[in-house]
């Protein structure tokens, strides 16, 4: 468990320590510290031990079947962590109020998703009712489905019945009355909502304009976090249809390979505009990209060198740089992968770059039928959600690229159990693949090493948090924090222990 120890880690943590510890608990923390060496211990030897076994494969080319299946497959250990949401004994039931909130939820499905968790906790600071939230129907992902196409609304209103009510629609003699309407700051804490409520003195209803980032990831009271993670994991369930066919689909994909790869592959036109990432492609596909980013309102950096973005570790793997790292990572050509994306750019042009090294894939309209997808056509949002529910399903997810569905398909996963969730070093991978193209290096168990390696720590082993990057004073810290949502340890994730917080 790597404590990357910003100060308010330290002092959460000791929060949850008794004040003053007591020779037994000494005691028991010597034991456990005793018991940790020797496991540090037996782990090394092991890894040792394993070494020597891969010793003859130097000399020849490495076979992937060679890497024991467990450690391509397994879950890290997960040190007896459980998910943890109930409240404390502090925690009162919600009072029905005569105050509401309106908001607009904006972005992308995951950008939803997590902004209406925060959206709840506001509403529970501010003692309101909130209303079902409104979807962006304007934004890039274009899709016309309302909160209940996508949620399952009477679950979520039903779910959060100790914590906030939540009404469908405002009250018909609210609806033509003055409201408030609030663009309110990013990554704010309990005090700046707390202040907020001066707002109910002249008003009814507040309408929030966007639902994204309302709040602070960290230094929130323990019960607005668990709150947050009862909000996203447990209340906000996708609607039946959608659950219904995730399910199916998954089903199928167990049938096909037992195991599988779940490889969110954002290898999207609007993705490789919006960062301009031009590497391996041609001049005309660098120049149609160029126009998007240059037509596209809302994106503010227009003129970007593709090189430096490269160099620098932002862009998206490409298939083919994504086939090379499965395979350095030692995962047999027979794997099967399943495709969460939208239209990959290029098609089978850039696609089949990674196909020929891995043939066994699957998309969702290679799993469902026709009819079945019949409903989700033109609704982006939906597809998403059952390219989020296989996703989460998976034994294995690879993001290649760091997004909002990348760390909210992540943060599930630790939530759920520290899945394993190999998260590509793009900086140190693209050192790699410069020097396979200049042919420094070549393909091979020195390869294969150097990216196991490097991927040691990145498969979703219990840590916490990160907090802010060094030495980053006032307001910009928030943006450089590790996302709430993309690593809910320690709040929504207990050791066993801790009895009291146990669900
Ligand atoms: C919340 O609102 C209700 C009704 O509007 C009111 O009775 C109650 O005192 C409020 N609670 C707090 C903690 O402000
Ligand atoms: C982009 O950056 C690279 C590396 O810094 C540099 O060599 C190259 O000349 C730049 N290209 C343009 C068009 O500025």
């Amino acid at each position: 468990m790597v404590n990357r120890g910003s100060s308010h880690n330290r002092t959460l943590a000791i929060r949850f320590l008794p004040r003053k510890p007591s020779p037994y608990v000494l005691t028991l923390y010597i034991i456990s510290l005793f018991a940790f060496s020797i496991f540090v211990f037996l782990f090394y030897t092991r890894s040792i031990l394993e070494e020597d076994e891969r010793k003859p494969l130097l000399f020849g080319e490495l076979q992937s079947e060679q890497i024991p299946e467990e450690k391509l497959w397994d879950s890290p250990f997960g040190y007896g962590l459980h998910p943890c949401v109930k409240p404390t004994s502090k925690y009162k039931v919600a009072q029905g109020s005569e105050h509401y909130i309106t908001v607009r939820s904006n972005g992308g499905l995951n950008q939803m998703r997590t902004g209406i968790s925060d959206m709840v906790a506001v509403a529970r600071i501010m003692n309101a009712t909130l209303v079902i939230p409104q979807l962006d129907k304007r934004s890039f992902w274009q899709d016309s489905s309302t909160f209940s196409d996508i949620f399952d609304e009477l679950h979520f209103i039903e779910a959060l019945k100790g914590d906030i009510r939540v009404v469908k629609e405002l009250p018909k003699k609210l609806e033509t009355i003055p409201r408030a309407r609030k663009h309110f700051t990013s990554w704010s804490g309990m005090g700046y909502y707390e202040e907020r409520t001066q707002l109910w003195k002249e008003y009814q209803v507040v309408h929030v304009a966007k639902s994204d980032s309302r709040l602070a990831n960290n230094d929130l009271p323990l019960d607005m976090q668990r709150l947050r993670c009862r909000a996203l994991y447990h209340a906000l369930r996708f609607s039946p249809p959608i659950e219904s066919l995730g399910k199916k689909l998954v089903e199928r994909l167990r049938a096909r390979g037992g195991r599988y790869i779940a490889l969110h592959l954002r290898y999207e036109k609007d993705m490789l505009s919006f960062t301009g990432c031009t590497y391996g492609l041609t001049d005309a596909e660098s120049e149609e990209l160029r126009i998007m980013r240059e037509t596209t309102n809302h994106w503010k950096v227009k003129v970007i060198n593709s090189t430096e973005q490269r160099i620098g570790g932002f862009c998206p793997l490409t298939p083919k740089e994504v086939g090379i790292f499965l395979r350095a990572l030692g995962y047999p050509q027979s794997t099967l992968i399943y495709i969460a994306a939208g239209e990959i750019y290029g098609g089978n042009t850039h696609l089949s770059e990674l196909t020929s090294s891995f043939p066994n894939i699957a998309f969702k309209e290679t799993l469902a039928t026709q009819e079945e997808l019949e409903a989700f056509n033109n609704h982006a949002s939906q597809n998403a959600a059952l390219d989020y529910i296989i996703s989460v399903e998976s034994d294995v997810f690879v993001p290649s690229y760091s997004g909002n569905m990348a760390r909210a398909v992540e943060g599930h996963r630790r939530y759920l159990g520290h899945r394993k969730t190999i998260t590509p070093d793009r900086k140190g991978l693209v050192e790699v693949f410069d020097k396979l193209e200049t042919g420094e290096l070549k393909e091979g168990s020195a390869l294969s090493f150097l990216v196991r390696q490097m991927h040691e720590n990145r498969q979703g082993a219990p840590r916490k948090r990160r907090g802010s990057l060094p030495g980053i004073k006032g307001r910009a810290r928030f943006r450089t924090e590790e996302s709430f949502y993309e690593n809910p340890y320690p709040e929504c994730i207990c050791s066993s222990k801790r009895q009291l917080q146990m669900t």
